[in-house]
């Protein structure tokens, strides 16, 4: 397996004219989004923490070099929807204390009560969630006709969620082998992740009044049904997950994930630069 994970920094300003609503004609999109840009940072912030207390247990030499990188991108992809957080606040809206509530509720929550086989298994069970998310949103060109701003924050962290996709996973494999914590993380996860992030968009459309408009509804379906289909292949990358045999690497999105990638690193001034200290010098005598 030829697995590459490079960190990377998204490093394009958040100007002050991107729009409330970045994909024109889909609002629906353009909150579901903020929501999940929203909830981004405490979740990676749990993932962050749950490796970073697995890694005295590992004694795989490869799998903690794979997991220090994993820690990397995920860190980097809080610190770039966070910095997104001071367009929404300007754009008046209210997610901060919902956001606080979220970190404190849900994730201190199961660390303080959760032990760590079970922690590990929620992260896997996101990060196929994130993995299936990007294929789906860059595979369907879903961002096509959105504010590049947006789009490159968004396809950036998808084709990074593709690259660095079978870490926790195969980190379960090590720390906790079996398919019922498997099963037990699944349980616990989905759920909560949809209730939130779908809640967190509703109370978006909410504040816009946009949440009772026929349009509003149409988007919604034909973005779940006849559009992007995503309630028949949520439901099919789910089933995927609870297969005895499955692994993240089935799913070949290798090359799509790259070829974001280097698009987004080749732009003039880019995008995105790899965080290691030559890219870095590099980068800075450019810009
Ligand atoms: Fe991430
Ligand atoms: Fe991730």
């Amino acid at each position: 397996m030829n697995e590459t994970i490079t960190p990377r920094r998204f490093v394009s300003k958040m100007d002050s004219d991107i729009p409330k609503h970045w994909l024109p004609g889909n609002e629906f999109v353009s909150s579901l989004l903020n929501a999940y840009t929203i909830l981004v940072p405490a979740n990676e912030g749990f993932y962050v923490r749950t490796l970073k207390e697995c890694m005295p247990q590992l004694h795989d030499q490869r799998l903690r070099e794979r997991c220090a990188k994993f820690i990397h991108q995920e860190a980097q992809h809080g610190v770039a929807h966070v910095r997104y957080w001071e367009n929404l606040d300007d754009q008046g809206y209210r997610f901060r204390v919902f956001e606080r509530n979220v970190d404190k509720l849900v994730f201190r929550t199961m660390e303080k009560l959760g032990p760590l086989w079970l922690r590990v298994s929620l992260v896997s069970c996101v990060e196929h969630i994130n993995a299936y998310v990007g294929h789906e949103f860059l595979s369907q060109n879903v961002l096509a006709d959105a504010d590049p701003r947006i789009k490159d924050l968004m396809e950036w962290h998808f084709a990074e969620e593709i690259e660095h996709r079978r870490v926790a996973f195969d980190l379960l494999q090590h720390m906790a082998p079996s398919y019922p914590v498997r099963l037990l993380g699944f349980a616990l996860t989905v759920g909560l992740f949809y209730l939130l992030m779908g809640g967190q968009a509703i109370a978006l459309l909410r504040q816009d009044r946009l949440l009772w408009r026929r349009k509003t509804w149409t988007q919604i379906r034909s973005h779940l049904g006849a559009g992007h289909h995503m309630l028949r292949r949520t439901l099919r990358h789910l089933l995927d997950y609870l297969r005895p045999g499955f692994h993240p690497s089935q799913m070949a999105d290798d090359t799509m994930a790259e070829k974001v990638l280097t698009r987004l690193a080749a732009t003039a001034p880019p995008t995105v630069v790899a965080t290691g200290r030559t890219q870095r010098k590099a980068w800075e005598q450019a810009a």
